[in-house]
């Protein structure tokens, strides 16, 4: 079995950070998100990887690189434009060969892994397998209808109205017959090549679809209350640890780890947190289920519930809560006009500050 990870798209809904940076980069407990889908594929035995690129293909070559940091052998497939998850399938068709393989979008986070899954798969003989959990929002995700044994009736991207509460996780494994149906779809209305479509095809050409129900953590890290969201349930299992510098009038409660090289002073670290490498935290506040990323510089500040990435600072600011904060961003208080936020922001950028 194989896998094709998909790390191209366009990744709108994390703008402005997708303008500079890979969104399957993004780092959940200062890990990119990436990196947990590559792991749960080795878990799973699988060594043979495709990795689907587009326009942040080197930021993606440069973290991964040949796979063996991994136990991997990673294939680089440059995909011209975000066209779709089947046109992913159709154009990795000479890598993938005949073999069955997982397909697994490289922002969705799964916890539990996939090895199970990829057993089931095994010893079945089905021609593909989707995974399903409820969720809150379907209208967001692909959503699929069941019938009363259990069987898909329909699936549908994005509906506005939709059928059920079960979204499509964005983990599937194919048997070859999937390449039949990749190539026989037509582009939908928003113009992508949609893997719901194919595997509708699938099915109404009377191949054996099955649905799993996952009873795991799933999530699609595409928006920012996601992202949080999958970075608290991380942290929450994460393996304490201090491996910089914390002072004696700095305390500390929880799942903390403060990386080599980070310094911390006169502050209150309140966990599950990880501070990074070379971090500089100064009469601070840490709160709950926050990560902040190596060589940063936090002082006189106050920061919960949030994603800081590496080499930003934020200085005199209370408090910063449900943020993320991207690389080499500087936050500071105004000095000057009481009342005045001074604002230098990129573009797609979303700022609130109190009334
Ligand atoms: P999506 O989240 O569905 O699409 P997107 O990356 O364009 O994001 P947004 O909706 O915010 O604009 O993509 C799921 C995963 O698949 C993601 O890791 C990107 C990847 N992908 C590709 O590699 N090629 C594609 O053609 C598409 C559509 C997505």
């Amino acid at each position: 079995m194989k896998a094709l990870v998909l790390a191209g798209g366009k990744g709108t809904r994390l703008r402005p950070l997708t303008h500079t940076s890979a969104k399957q980069l993004v780092p959940v407990a200062n890990k990119p998100v990436l990196y947990y889908g590559l792991e749960a594929i080795r878990e799973a035995g699988i060594t043979d990887v495709g990795i689907v690129v587009g326009d942040t293909a080197a930021e993606v070559r440069a973290a991964v690189g040949d796979g063996s940091m991994f136990g991997l052998d990673v294939t680089y497939i440059p995909q011209e434009a975000p066209l779709g998850l089947a046109h992913c399938v159709l154009i990795a068709r000479e890598f993938l060969g005949d073999e069955p393989f997982v397909l697994y979008l490289g922002d969705n986070f799964l916890v539990g892994g996939i090895a199970g899954l990829v057993d089931t798969f095994r010893r079945a003989d089905y021609d593909a397998q989707i995974l399903l959990t409820r969720v809150a929002e379907p209208q967001f995700y692909g959503v699929a209808e069941l019938g009363p044994s259990g069987e898909i009736l329909r699936l549908e991207e994005k509906p506005e109205h939709p059928r059920s509460d079960l979204a499509i996780v964005g983990v599937y494994i194919f048997s070859p017959a999937v390449h039949e149906a990749v190539r026989a779809i037509t582009p939908s209305a928003r113009g992508e090549l949609e893997i719901t479509d194919a595997v509708t095809w699938l099915i109404d050409h009377g191949s054996r679809v099955h649905s799993h129900l996952v009873d795991g953590y799933w999530k699609d890290t595409g928006r920012l209350q996601d992202m949080l969201e999958c970075n608290r349930i991380v942290l929450e299992r994460i393996e304490p640890g201090v491996r910089g510098t914390v002072d004696r009038l700095s305390e500390i409660t929880g799942r903390v780890v403060v990386e080599r090289g980070a310094v911390v002073e006169n502050s209150i670290l309140r966990g599950p947190i990880v501070i990074g490498a070379d971090t500089k935290i100064t009469s601070s506040y840490i709160g709950p289920f926050t990560s902040i990323g190596a060589s940063c510089l936090v002082e006189n500040a106050e920061i919960d519930y949030s994603i800081v990435l590496d080499g930003s600072s934020v200085h005199g600011v209370s408090r910063i809560a449900h943020s993320l904060i991207g690389r080499n961003v500087e936050v500071s208080r105004a000095t000057g006009m009481p009342n005045t936020h001074e604002l230098m922001v990129g573009d797609h950028s979303r700022i609130q500050v109190p009334a």
